[in-house]
């Protein structure tokens, strides 16, 4: 018997935790987990080597996904660039779709995924914090790795992202109607990660036998 879909949908701004949210969620179901913003990721660190937008977003190769420099604040910055064109995003379309439906369950995280990928979800999430509280655990993350940016720079970086991903035309970051209202801003992760499988549960997620 072929295992059954069953999607996991979670939106919300940078740094506010939906990736964590999203791993834990994946690892206590047994599913599969897309880290959407990966895909423009890839695509934004192209076109730092000189590509043109439209055309990497359509010949993207999954094995685009593993480069090590797509976690950089330079990559994520151009991320948000490529993200406004209506053809990148088209472009990533069909491949999100396909892995929201894979059979045995899929979690995928982004800004779009209730609204325009998948809106059938049958478990959606918004995960949202303050701008402060995400730029202060993104300035942690950072510190940690050897980078200096100071705490100002990363809230201005933060504030930068959030007004593109919201103010775009295409697909701009919004609640779904649907959607569990998640704000982190003062719950430790292992709080956050309990209230979105509690969520997953009750919309009748199961995790794999
Ligand atoms: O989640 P992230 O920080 O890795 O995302 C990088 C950028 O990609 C983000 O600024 C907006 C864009 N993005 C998007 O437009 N739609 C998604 N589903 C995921 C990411």
């Amino acid at each position: 018997m072929t295992p059954r879909a069953f999607t996991v949908a979670i939106d919300g701004p940078a740094a506010a935790g939906k990736g964590t949210i999203a791993r834990a969620v994946a690892g206590h179901f047994g599913f599969a987990h897309l880290d959407t913003g990966l895909l423009y990721r890839a695509v934004g660190a192209l076109t730092l080597d000189g590509a043109d937008p439209i055309e990497a977003a359509r010949a993207l190769d999954p094995r685009a996904l593993e480069d090590g420099r797509l976690r950089t604040a330079e990559v994520a910055q151009a991320a948000s660039r490529v993200a406004v064109i209506p053809e990148v995003r088209a472009a990533l379309l069909d491949f999100q779709r396909s892995f929201a439906r894979r059979p045995g369950g899929a979690v995928l995280d982004g800004r779009d995924i209730c609204t325009v990928i998948y809106p059938g979800a049958e478990a959606q999430l918004f995960v949202t914090a303050s701008a402060e509280v995400r730029a202060e655990r993104r300035w942690k993350e950072l510190r940690d790795k050897g980078d200096d940016r100071t705490l100002a720079e990363v809230l201005a970086d933060v504030r930068a992202r959030d007004a593109r991903d919201s103010e775009r035309e295409a697909a701009p970051l919004r609640p779904a109607d649907g959607a569990m209202l998640l704000d982190t801003s003062k719950m430790s992760i292992d709080e956050a990660v309990a209230a979105a499988i509690a969520h997953v549960a009750a919309k009748g997620g199961a995790p794999r036998a």
